[in-house]
């Protein structure tokens, strides 16, 4: 994994903040994906770190707090509506995925999809609240008027896979 990783070479800044990605948490017999547009790539603890925030609104949540492992995955801009609809619709109301003809790929450890051109298979080593008294006013006016404040969970990248 520790070669692998170097292979990635992609602006961050582009990926996710221009682009998005689909997190996906679960197990073969039950996940859930959702669109993100904000994560963190780096180095923390000697470790290569995966950084995402989820509310605790998001069916997704309760995928990310039961499972060890969850995967980030990155697509094509052919797939640019279908992360929009992911990212606009609750895996509590419907299957999603088969939705969006999304075939998912079941990893020795997480769950990606067939379509996607990059993932990361991180798992879970931290994760934390973000404490509405330590955000800035102007970030919590205008993220937060109605609470749900993300929680961030902090991945080790133990697979980083290019298709
Ligand atoms: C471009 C985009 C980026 C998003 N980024 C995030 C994010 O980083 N964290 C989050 O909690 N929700 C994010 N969302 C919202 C969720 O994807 C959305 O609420 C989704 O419907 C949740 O699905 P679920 O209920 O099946 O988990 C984003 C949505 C879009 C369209």
């Amino acid at each position: 994994m520790q070669n692998k990783i170097y292979q990635f070479s992609e602006n961050i800044f582009k990926i996710v903040g221009k682009d998005s990605a689909l997190l996906t948490a679960g197990t073969p017999s039950g996940f859930n994906t959702m669109t993100i547009g904000w994560a963190t790539i780096g180095v923390l603890w000697g470790r290569n770190v995966l950084i995402c925030f989820v509310r605790p609104s998001r069916y997704t949540f309760q995928f990310m707090e039961n499972t060890d492992v969850f995967t980030v995955s990155f697509f094509d801009e052919i797939y640019n509506n279908k992360l929009v609809y992911l990212g606009s619709h609750s895996g509590r109301d419907e299957d999603k995925v088969k939705k969006c003809n999304l075939t998912p790929e079941y990893l020795a450890q997480g769950i990606t999809f067939d379509e996607a051109r990059m993932a990361f298979v991180c798992k879970k080593i931290y994760c934390q609240d973000l404490e509405q008294e330590l955000i800035a006013e102007k970030i919590k006016v205008r993220y937060y008027p109605q609470g749900d404040y993300h929680r961030m969970y902090i991945g080790e990248i133990i697979d980083y896979l290019e298709k």
